[in-house]
């Protein structure tokens, strides 16, 4: 019987590695919901659109088409019909999707379409907020964390590995700013569902954690 997988957790601890995993040996459609809120700040950056305008942002978004498609065996994300998926995950990108991501407005229209997805049975989705928000009744909840240290360092390597530049020390101060703005607000969305399995995987290999998360799933 397929399920609904919520995976969610601190910036960089390996939650999109280990949900791709899943996603490819249980069979499942993968969903990374990151990508959508940093395509939506791609199109802030990229229209001008003041955090501040409430109207220019509603508008904006009612402008703001995306979805997934594969390229090369990898899931690519589209905005507005284009392949932003190497721009998306560029510094200055991450230097502006927690401030966007604060704001309900977008918070709204993103969590529409997550849920939305949810008629797909078999899908694994990784986030902040899907344990809680996009699907409490999800049937398996993970929360994984890992240290600074660790992330950084595996951040930094991804970016290397796609010829992007960024030195090790802007990549921690980045990782621990959005995990401050996205866990202080009341609404914040990166909280633990109460009914969520935390996995600490700064000492897991790869396959470790998947095991892991496949024995659970399997429950
Ligand atoms: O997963 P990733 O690190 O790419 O997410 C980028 C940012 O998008 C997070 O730091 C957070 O501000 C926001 N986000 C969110 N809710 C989600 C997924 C991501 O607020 N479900």
């Amino acid at each position: 019987q397929k399920i609904i997988i919520a995976l969610d957790g601190f910036a960089a601890c390996g939650k999109s590695t280990l949900a791709k995993s899943l996603a490819k040996k249980l069979n499942y459609i993968y969903v990374d919901t990151g990508a959508m809120y940093r395509a939506v700040t791609l199109y802030f950056l990229q229209e001008k659109i003041s955090l501040e305008d409430e109207q220019a942002i509603a508008q904006a978004l009612d402008n703001i088409r995306i979805d997934f498609r594969h390229r090369a065996g990898a899931n690519h994300c589209f905005l507005n019909g284009e392949d932003v998926e190497e721009e998306i995950r560029k510094m200055h990108v991450s230097k502006w999707v927690s401030p966007v991501a604060a704001i309900s407005a977008v918070r709204r229209f993103l969590v529409k379409q997550q849920q939305a997805m949810g008629r797909f049975k078999g899908l694994v989705m990784d986030g902040r907020d899907i344990g809680t928000v996009v699907f409490p009744e999800a049937e398996l909840k993970l929360f994984m964390t890992a240290s600074y240290e660790v992330r950084s360092q595996r951040r930094l390597a991804e970016l290397q590995a796609k010829g992007l530049s960024a030195s090790l020390a802007e990549v921690r101060e980045n990782l621990m700013e959005r995990d401050q703005i996205d866990s202080s607000r009341e609404d914040s969305p990166l909280r633990k569902a109460d009914d969520a399995i935390t996995i600490d995987n700064s000492e897991l290999s790869m396959n470790e954690q998947l095991d892991l998360a496949l024995d659970l799933a399997q429950k």
